[in-house]
């Protein structure tokens, strides 16, 4: 009988996502005339804009016609959209190569895959609470993880403690899930710790089009010395809408090395040429058409415009915690607002409170690490109108 991987045992029951999705549908049978409102998973509501429509419906049209007509296109992504990103990183000061750009079907299989290319042996270093993919892929594939703690007292934003090693570090900013951003002089010193260590950091950048202060950074290759140690993972899942028509990239610097037992050099950049090339076979031309229509002129507008949509849910929820003096952070560089649970609960206890006392879902902290365990989170991706009303319904918990 064929023997399965053990480390699965060491797995929650199921994903995070997974686990409220059932909540809710248990709530839903029990309740079916009461309305929920949906303020868990971070998936948008708005239509992809009208730029992206068009490309893609033109996209659509020359696959019906055999001289425009595409099969197999390239793993890495086509040219026009490798160029097109790299276009866009040239806006912040970055110079990339267009074949350090690889599309993808998005952040979230990327900071799973990418763990193909590390030894089983890497001690890998992840904040506490974070995004669960990186903890979930790498105790799939039994590697040991360092935790590193989030908490009140340093923003949410933990530091590198030189006293402990790592090889893979794991950041996201502006983070996911407490919205929290770490500023250019932060990343420099995660930067240099990396390279103290002989490190890779698998930087998390999928909310940096959320990102409205100057000062802070949209990309870790604003600091010097990222480019020998860092591959960037972005998405246009939150930017532009494009949850269910998937689409991101990872950014390999030809510049990392990586080495083995007996010291023989690798190119990251070339090895993940090759995971790719023979695991995935690219995104479809269509998509990749729609997403270089996000990074043209009228594009970006339209992702400005959608930003600003979601950033005054935002606002909605902020104002809210405010004035019933709950302490929370994010919902200012990012469309997560990230609470203390109130009543002195438990997350996973305030979530079962607050979806039968108001119909409305969140995601409970517990699920983003041990530090979650007494907070919570909410998007800012629903509409207007329902962000309000869950809101007014979040006040009665208070009355
Ligand atoms: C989230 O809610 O944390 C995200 O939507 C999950 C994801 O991007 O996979």
């Amino acid at each position: 009988m064929a023997k399965f991987n053990e480390n699965f045992l060491n797995l929650k029951e199921s994903y995070l996502f997974s686990e409220v999705a059932k909540r809710v549908s248990v709530f839903q049978q029990k309740y079916p005339e009461r309305s929920v409102i949906r303020l868990g998973i971070g998936d948008v509501t708005l239509p992809l804009g009208s730029t992206v429509i068009k490309s893609l419906h033109s996209a659509v049209d020359e696959m019906g016609s055999a001289d425009t007509f595409r099969g197999y296109g390239p793993e890495q992504g086509y040219d026009f959209l490798r160029n097109a990103i790299k276009e866009y990183y040239k806006s912040f000061g970055v110079e990339l190569d267009a074949d350090e750009i690889f599309v993808s079907d998005g952040a979230k299989s990327d900071t799973g895959n990418i763990t193909d290319l590390f030894s089983k042996d890497n001690i890998v270093m992840i904040p506490d609470p974070v995004y669960p993919v990186y903890v979930d892929t790498n105790t799939m594939n039994g590697r040991k993880i360092v935790y590193i703690n989030g908490t009140a007292e340093n923003d949410f934003l933990p530091m590198p403690d030189r006293s402990v090693h790592a090889d893979i570090i794991y950041i996201c900013s502006p983070n996911n899930p407490t919205g929290a951003c770490y500023s250019k002089a932060q990343l420099e010193e995660w930067v240099a710790y990396a390279l103290e260590n002989d490190a890779v950091i698998l930087f998390d950048s999928a909310y940096e089009s959320f990102v409205s202060d100057d000062d802070l950074p949209h990309t870790i290759y604003s600091v010097k010395g990222a480019e020998k140690c860092a591959v960037e993972f972005c998405s246009l899942s939150k930017t532009a809408g494009f949850t269910g028509t998937r689409c991101g990239y990872t950014i390999v610097p030809k510049g990392i090395k990586s080495v083995s037992y007996d010291g023989k050099e690798m190119s990251l950049n070339k090895m993940w040429n090759r995971r790719q090339t023979t695991k995935f076979n690219g995104v479809p031309y269509i998509v990749q058409r729609a997403a270089a229509a996000v990074f043209s002129e009228e594009g970006r507008l339209e992702t400005k415009r959608m930003t600003a949509h979601y950033m005054e849910n935002a606002r909605i929820i902020s104002e809210t915690m405010e004035q019933l003096g709950v302490w929370f952070c994010g919902g200012i560089n990012s469309p997560y607002i990230w609470f203390e649970c109130p009543f002195g609960m438990n997350s996973w206890d305030f979530f079962d409170f607050m979806l039968e006392k108001t119909g409305v879902v969140g995601t409970p902290g517990a699920g983003f690490g041990k530090n979650g365990d007494n907070y919570f989170r909410l998007t800012a991706f629903n509409n207007k109108e329902n962000t309000e009303e869950a809101m007014r319904r979040f006040r009665t918990l208070f009355e």
